[in-house]
């Protein structure tokens, strides 16, 4: 038993406000591991940390886990004024307080929504599938990343106002079981914004960092269309971001979709698949389906991208109805789109193939 061995155990330890371990947080001093006793003193940020208790419970357990029989000796202490502004003044370093919150090891799988081009029902994809991911009993965070076209308000029945702030940190409002902060809410009316490369990253910054997000499962960000100073933002602030990508069928709008795609390859962000929206028109007289934009054209950049399909939206007057009276279609999922964004939903959760793949081994 080595000192070594009793950091290793502590470190799977996190100090649930911070969401970070407390070795990594330079919290653990004064570490015993003889033959008798395994322990060590935690340094929490304050005397009065109300998460005390649960912070000796969780290291106790962790040495515990250790101890082949040895005295579990956990004490606690409180970081003096200067160490307090020293940690402090380390997190506030933005990229790493965002990464450790939607970043990699963090529970929440963060897909940023992108598309070539403007009007191909990105943000239709975007609410429609989070509430789809909320209604499956999933937590859901939507960020509204499109300055150009803020959407989401409309979209999600929201109204256009600054949301309420707690300490310093904005309380997303919720709508459909989601939460959702959007560059609408601080827009005044139909103002054109000129906004410039730094401009923009900050207000990501602070979309990721200074609202109270909680831990969802889901973080979904409708990014504005084309490949822009927001992608990589995203890209270097959250490094484990998946990527969607939403076409129409349309030649222009797939072949624009893979200059997204190949953006979301520089910037090493998974393309976990293509959504075709407008797929498809079902003619409500005769039944048949008429393929207004063309066919195939997803299919196809799914493929040039090495990526796949992940489900087909139909052109649906309830749907373009549902985004402008803040009534996503996939609240219903009876009906046929609401029915394919549960279907995307659950292959966002549980993939079909690796589905199969566990059926055919067991
Ligand atoms: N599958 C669909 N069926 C009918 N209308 C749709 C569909 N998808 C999007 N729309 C409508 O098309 C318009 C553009 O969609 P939007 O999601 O705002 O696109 P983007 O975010 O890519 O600019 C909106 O009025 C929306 O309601
Ligand atoms: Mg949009």
């Amino acid at each position: 038993m080595t000192e070594e061995d009793v950091r290793r155990a502590l470190a799977a330890v996190k100090d649930p406000e911070l969401q970070k371990g407390i070795v990594e947080l330079g919290m653990v001093r004064n570490i015993v591991a003889d033959a008798e006793r395994v322990g060590a003193t935690i340094v929490l940020t304050t005397a009065g940390c109300p998460l005390r208790n649960q912070i000796r419970a969780e290291a106790e357990q962790a040495l515990e886990a250790i101890a082949e029989g040895r005295r579990v000796e956990v004490r606690l202490d409180a970081m003096s004024c200067d160490e307090r502004d020293a940690l402090a003044a380390r997190l506030s370093d933005r990229q790493e307080l965002t990464q450790s919150l939607f970043g990699p090891g963090s529970k929440t799988r963060t897909i940023a929504i992108a598309s070539g081009k403007g009007g191909v029902g990105k943000s239709t994809v975007t609410t429609n599938l989070a509430v789809a991911l909320a209604a499956q009993g999933h937590a859901v965070a939507l960020i509204d990343a499109d300055v150009y076209g803020p959407t989401i308000p409309l979209m999600m029945g929201l109204a256009a106002v600054p949301p309420e702030m707690h300490d310093g940190k904005l309380i997303p409002p919720e709508a459909h079981g989601v939460k959702v902060v959007s560059m609408g809410f601080f827009l005044p009316d139909n103002e054109p914004v000129i906004w410039r490369g730094p401009m923009l990253g900050r207000a990501i910054e602070q979309f990721l960092g200074d609202v109270l997000w909680g831990s969802p499962d889901f973080l979904l960000i409708d990014l504005p269309p084309g490949t822009g100073d927001i992608a990589l933002t995203i890209a270097q602030m959250i490094p484990g971001a998946d990527m969607i990508i939403v076409t129409t069928p349309q030649e222009a709008a797939a072949r624009t979709a893979i200059k997204a795609a190949k953006m979301a390859r520089m910037t090493k962000q998974h393309v976990l698949g293509v959504v075709e929206n407008m797929a498809y028109y079902v003619c409500p007289d005769c039944d048949s389906r008429h393929y207004i934009f063309g066919r195939g054209g997803a299919f196809e950049i799914a493929r040039l991208m090495d990526s796949r399909l992940l489900g087909r939206i139909p052109l649906d007057e309830a749907t373009r109805q549902g985004g402008d009276t803040g009534l996503p279609a996939a609240l219903d999922p009876s009906t046929p789109v609401g029915a394919a964004f549960a279907d995307i939903a659950r292959e966002l959760v549980a993939p079909s193939g690796e589905r199969d793949h566990t059926t055919k081994r067991s």
